[in-house]
Formats: structure tokens, C-alpha cells, sequence
């Protein structure tokens, strides 16, 4: 564990891609191991007098929360910039702001939409810098939805898991690279409007070689998820897209993760993942204003399936925490 966190010092965790199969599964393999030191009390403050920078352009819950709460258990103290608490990229370039940031702080979060600006912060600050969410990439979540998977299944490799939605997007861009890297079955199961981006699905191609796993995307949904222990889904429209509702739900309606659907995988230990949010009922003013525009009580994920005995939703989400300790302990604490 020690020669990997002195390997991982001082780097900043952008993108999936950027990391070996071996430091990615350190990540999670550091994250259980911190999950079990807090549930048993052990206090674990390797960011002991550390100041970090949260970032955020967009909202967010888990992603705010768990940063929040990983540097107070670490020790560290968390400072939320929102965006309209900073000049970043309006009055003052992403580089100027950078190395202001670089100088007062020793950690970087950013959530926001493009993903060039998290890279400029990373180039220019001289401190680690985490992606909180791009329009590109999501790679906090996938540690966090690794270490669910690993959690109920024991292991990675050769794990059949299914992405059903929006191809497309930064969680299903991350999902299919990262699972590629750790060598697991990974399938993108989509309209083919809404397949992956050819360079993504070459990067997901080539680590798949590496690591014996397996890449396939579809718009079956028969073939897509047959087998599976994993159902994962995400909103069928992301952030800053909702002109596009009426258009994703008359392509998404056949990819809704239901009963059915989950009946199709032939597997009752089948585990179902989603991010969250998610629309699976009408208890936000979001969900009924869809359900007064275009008739749906639920989207990606029936109520059903969300509540029932395959959803590992909220470990999913509580895991966020851990595995956001991990990399920022891994990249910049004191692990001796
Ligand atoms: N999954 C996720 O990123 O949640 P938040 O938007 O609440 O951070």
C-alpha cells in the first residue's frame, strides 16, 4: 500500500484514463479500508492542517457532501467556492486563478462543465486537483460505484456490468472506461443515436485488451443485459440539456430500468446502480413539472425497482465519501 501512495503523491485525478489498472483498484482497496476504520472509530487524519478548495460551477449533493465531510475526517479544512463566489474564467482566466488558488491552497476540487478547465487548473495550480464531474468524465463515481460492486460481489474482474440510457453522457463515458481498465464485462446498452463517441470507445477497446475484460455496446437491450449483475442508469437528460426532454424520452422509454427489465438479466442477485439523483417518482417539483409536461410518473427507473431488494442506491451514494477520501489521501495526505 505505501509504495503505491508514494507513487500517487502530489497527482491530480482527472480522468480514469489516467491511472493503471493496479492504482485504480488501490483507490478502492484504500477506500474499504477507510470505511471500516470510521465505522470502528479509527481516527485516520492524514490531511492533518491541509486547506482544500471546492469548486463548484454546477449544484450538488453527494459530490458537495462527500468532499465536505472526507477533508473534516481527514483533517483537512474544506472552503466552498460556488460560481458566483469567484471570478474563475469571467473576470480572471482558469490559469491566473489557478495559481492563486495554488498558492493559498493544497487541493483542488472542481465540478463544472467543460472538461479543458479542470485540466488548466491541474497544469497551472502545482497541487492535486480532483474532477468533481465535467461535462466529460464523472471518475469520483466510478471509484465509489466500484467499491459498491466489489462490496456485493467480491471482486471486479469479469463482472457483467450494464449501463442502460444515455450513452453519451460523462457517468456513461466514465463507466466505460473505468470498467474496461479494471477488467470487467462492460456494456453500453443505448439508442445508437446516443451510442458512446468513437474516441471514448477506443480508449475502453484498447484497456480492455490489457486487462481481459470486454467492451460491447448496443441498443439491444435483450442481448444488453443478459446475464448482468449490474443495471446501472442515470437521468435520461443531464444538467444544462432540458430543452431536450420530449426527444430523449421517446428514445429512452425502451431503456427504462423496470421489472421487466431486470427479470431479463436471468440473474436474482442482479444489483441495480444509479448515481442520483434519479426521476423514479413525483416527489420533487423537477419530476412533476415533467409529469405535467409529458405525462410520465417516472423515468429512467421505475419506483419498483428503485425500492426493491436489487437497489444498492444509497451504499452506492454513501460511498461516494469514502472513495473521495481515498484519493485525496492517496494524492496529497501522509499515509505512513
Ligand atoms: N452523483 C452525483 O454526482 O451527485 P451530486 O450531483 O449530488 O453531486
Amino acid at each position: 500500500m505505501l509504495a503505491m501512495s508514494t507513487k500517487l503523491q502530489g497527482k491530480s485525478f482527472l480522468c480514469e484514463k489516467d491511472f493503471s489498472k493496479d492504482e485504480f483498484l488501490y483507490f478502492i482497496d484504500l477506500a474499504m479500508k477507510l470505511k471500516e476504520e470510521k465505522k470502528q472509530g479509527v481516527p485516520h487524519r492524514h490531511l492533518e492542517g491541509k486547506n482544500i478548495a471546492l469548486l463548484f460551477e454546477k449544484p450538488s449533493t453527494r459530490t458537495r457532501c462527500a468532499f465536505t465531510v472526507a477533508c473534516i475526517d481527514l483533517g483537512a479544512h474544506p472552503e466552498y467556492l460556488g460560481k458566483d463566489d469567484i471570478q474563475l474564467g469571467k473576470k480572471e482566466s482558469i490559469e491566473d486563478t489557478a495559481k492563486v488558488l495554488g498558492r493559498m491552497f493544497d487541493g483542488i476540487e472542481f465540478r463544472g462543465f467543460e472538461h479543458k478547465k479542470v485540466e488548466i487548473l491541474a497544469e497551472h495550480s502545482g497541487v492535486p486537483v480532483w474532477n468533481g464531474l465535467t461535462d466529460q468524465w464523472h471518475p469520483t463515481q466510478t471509484l465509489a460505484d466500484f467499491l459498491t460492486v466489489k462490496e456485493n460481489f467480491g471482486r471486479l474482474e469479469g463482472i457483467k456490468f450494464v449501463y442502460v440510457g444515455d450513452g453519451r453522457n460523462n457517468v456513461a463515458n466514465s463507466l466505460l472506461v473505468g470498467g474496461a481498465l479494471v477488467g470487467m464485462d462492460v456494456r453500453i446498452c443505448s439508442p445508437e443515436s446516443l451510442f458512446p463517441a468513437t474516441e471514448i470507445v477506443e480508449i475502453a477497446q484498447d484497456l480492455a485488451k490489457q486487462s481481459g475484460g470486454r467492451v460491447t455496446i448496443t441498443s439491444n437491450v435483450d442481448e444488453g443485459v443478459a446475464g448482468a449483475d449490474v443495471i446501472y442508469t442515470d437521468v435520461w437528460v443531464s444538467m444544462g440539456e432540458e430543452a431536450k426532454f420530449a426527444e430523449r424520452i421517446a428514445l429512452l422509454s425502451p431503456y427504462q430500468v423496470n421489472r421487466e427489465m431486470i427479470q431479463k438479466t436471468g440473474n436474482d442477485k442482479v444489483i441495480f446502480l444509479h448515481c442520483l439523483p434519479a426521476f423514479h417518482d413525483l416527489e420533487t417539483s423537477y419530476g412533476r413539472d415533467i409529469h405535467e409536461k409529458h405525462g410520465l410518473a417516472e423515468m429512467e427507473v421505475t419506483d419498483e425497482v428503485f425500492r426493491s431488494k436489487h437497489s444498492k442506491v444509497f451504499d452506492q451514494a454513501e460511498n461516494r465519501m469514502h472513495t473521495i477520501k481515498a484519493v485525496m489521501a492517496a494524492t496529497l495526505g501522509n499515509l505512513d
